[in-house]
């Protein structure tokens, strides 16, 4: 079955077409002649991955599905949340990110958070979501060179060091991006 997955993000068009595995053809938008992103203009992760595969099936008719990520941050009221790409201004900019969310936390003793993914496929007209989260804290300085985005400030709970410290295997075994994704899988290959 071909899937086109709401992104031109090939990095994670091929991520989840290694998981689903031959049985699956994972697209992506330039494939349906469109390179630019979807807008983001929901106000909620949940809305988001909606808005992104309603898109695609409602403009071409195909299969798919969207994903949505963000950084849930207790003290901070799950802040920067649905705004994580951009939680220091547009265009988007991960040092400037991270920059801001260890000064917004310099007084908090809480320093719990978590990642959260959602998925929304659409197959034949019908809508299913499937969620990832990793629970963790956020540390006071970074730490590490590897990942994108907030890992070098995120250790998840159970482990001393940050998403950008471990592999990339070694995270994609534990992320919310992982497990939203194995989710997703287990409902097509089952
Ligand atoms: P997206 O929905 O996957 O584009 O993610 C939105 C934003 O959340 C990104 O721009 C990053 O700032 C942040 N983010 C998403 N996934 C990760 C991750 O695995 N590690 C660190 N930051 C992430």
């Amino acid at each position: 079955m071909k899937l086109y997955f709401a992104t031109n993000n090939l990095h994670k068009v091929a991520e989840v077409q290694n998981i689903l595995g031959r049985d699956f053809e994972v697209l992506s938008l330039k494939d349906l002649g469109n390179a630019d992103e979807i807008p983001e203009t929901g106000n909620t992760l949940e809305e988001n991955s909606r808005l992104k595969a309603r898109y695609v099936y409602d403009t071409y008719g195909m299969n798919c599905f969207a994903d949505d990520t963000g950084l849930e941050v207790e003290a901070l009221g799950g802040a920067p949340g649905v705004h994580s790409a951009r939680y220091a201004g547009t265009p988007g900019d991960d040092s400037k990110n991270v920059d801001m969310l260890l000064e917004n936390l310099k007084k908090a003793v809480n320093r719990n958070a978590r990642f959260r993914t959602v998925i929304t496929l659409i197959t034949d007209g019908k809508e299913k979501q499937f969620e990832g989260v990793v629970n963790g804290k956020i540390v006071n300085e970074r730490r590490g060179e590897g990942g994108f985005g907030y890992d070098p400030v995120f250790v998840p709970n159970g482990y001393v060091t940050t998403f950008a410290e471990m592999t990339s295997k070694e995270k994609n075994r534990i992320s919310h991006r992982g497990i939203s994704i194995r989710k997703f899988a287990d409902f097509l290959l089952t």
